[in-house]
């Protein structure tokens, strides 16, 4: 289904029913990396799955893709869907955008689970590597997605879960350049989130992977304990849906039972 965000075309699906959740994936993915999830959650609640702007099924919408321009998107699915509260599971970028949303619409948040994710902005290094991403997505498009995909699971598994990846890589080669570009200015200008991560008053679980190569796992787990968010570190890296799915998958039924 999709519904029309100022310019560009949003696709999203709903399933079950109950309280909502809405699923929220991260950079060069797309909601199809929820399928393992679904079935778990949508029997007892209302879920959610959209593809951000620029990615998936969704269209570009602007040169820049904020995390706020992109809780915004969220907001407007809830509205057109008369959905006044929900619980956002973000995983890496999708949670970045789970804070924006918390610090906009605290109050229509009911919990946050974020997954492979950080309240951190990214360090000056970082922001180098994103202005090399995105003249990189300009010359290189497909070069680009194999490596960033890739990399960011560990060297075991990028051997042992080499099909999953290929598939990730595959649903993300159709995506728009502009829209991928898009998405990497937005995370490169994110401002850091701690603040918004401490203050909401509601649950808020993290998830996060020994061999992440983007959040450095012990640190991020000393600070989020620090700011009351229930903590978890697992086995893997970067793509723990797919390196490690058997414990996403309980974190995320444990913290929706909770
Ligand atoms: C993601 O998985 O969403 C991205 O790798 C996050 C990032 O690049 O910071």
């Amino acid at each position: 289904m999709t519904f029309q965000f100022q310019n560009g075309s949003i696709h999203y699906e709903v399933y079950g029913n109950g309280p909502a959740i809405v699923l929220l994936h991260g950079f060069l993915e797309s909601s199809a990396m929820w399928s393992p999830l679904i079935p778990l959650l949508s029997d007892t609640h209302t879920v959610i799955t959209m593809d951000f702007p620029g990615m998936g099924e969704s269209e570009q919408i602007a040169e820049v893709h904020s995390m706020q321009l992109m809780a915004e998107v969220v907001n407007a699915l809830l509205q057109y869907l008369e959905i006044e509260k929900a619980t956002l599971i973000g995983h890496s970028m999708g949670g970045y955008v789970s804070l924006a949303f918390a610090e906009l619409f605290e109050d229509k948040l009911e919990k946050m689970i974020l997954l492979n994710s950080t309240y951190r902005a990214d360090s000056s290094e970082r922001q180098k590597d994103r202005d090399r991403a995105i003249r990189l997505m300009g010359e290189r498009p497909r070069a680009f997605i194999s490596m960033a995909i890739s990399n960011w699971a560990t060297t075991g598994s990028q051997e042992i879960f080499k099909e999953d990846i290929e598939a990730y890589k595959t649903i993300a080669y159709d995506f728009p350049v502009d829209g991928i570009i898009a998405a990497l200015k937005g995370m490169k200008e994110r401002k850091d989130t701690l603040e918004v991560l401490k203050n909401f008053p509601g649950p808020k679980y993290l998830l996060l992977a020994e061999n992440d190569p983007i959040i450095p796992a012990i640190e991020t787990y000393n600070e989020a304990t620090k700011a009351g968010v229930t903590t978890k570190i697992i086995d893997g890296g970067h793509m723990s849906m797919i390196e490690n799915k058997e414990a996403l998958l309980e974190f995320v039924q444990r913290a929706i039972a909770d």
